[in-house]
């Protein structure tokens, strides 16, 4: 008698928690949009220097208070290394890589995005505070993976 009741108790418990975690995660994305780095398109990773907009990767204004960062993971380099943002206006990472997997983590934001050679990520952050953001490289890519960083300088 006793096991029944515990057993309908974590029963009880174990479906209230999946209600309250899928609750959550339609919360989180339709609610507070937050939602996985978006892969935008496709592009042949041999013919970036001749693909807009990766043949000049950089940042550009796209709007009033809106810019885009395009940007190309290499082995082992960011290209642009350093790039400079204006602070509390929506930046769009727009970023492939040329060659093997890499990662682009902004670090101390959420920006975090795997840079697949023949796709193309995007994801877009605000940074509220002036400074400097290291770019760091989060995926193995061979011997140079370490030394795979970059900047953004918010001004
Ligand atoms: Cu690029 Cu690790």
């Amino acid at each position: 008698m006793k096991v029944h009741t515990y057993e309908r108790a974590f029963l009880t418990l174990g479906g209230l928690l999946l209600v309250a975690c899928l609750g959550a995660l339609l919360y989180a994305s339709l609610a507070m949009g937050i939602h996985l780095p978006g892969r935008v398109g496709q592009i042949d990773p041999e013919a970036l220097a001749s693909t807009p907009p990766f043949d000049a990767p950089g940042v550009r204004q796209t709007g009033p208070g809106a810019y885009e960062v395009v940007m190309i993971g290499k082995a082992w380099v960011f290209e642009p290394a350093e790039v400079r943002v204006p602070a509390g206006t929506a930046i769009t990472f727009t970023a492939t890589s040329s060659d093997v997997l890499h990662g682009l983590h902004v670090d101390g934001t959420r920006l975090n995005m795997m840079l697949v050679p023949g796709q193309v990520s995007q994801n877009t952050y605000r940074f509220e505070e002036p400074g400097r953001y290291l770019i760091l490289c989060h995926e193995y890519c061979g011997a140079g993976h370490h030394t795979m960083y970059g900047t953004v300088i918010v001004e």
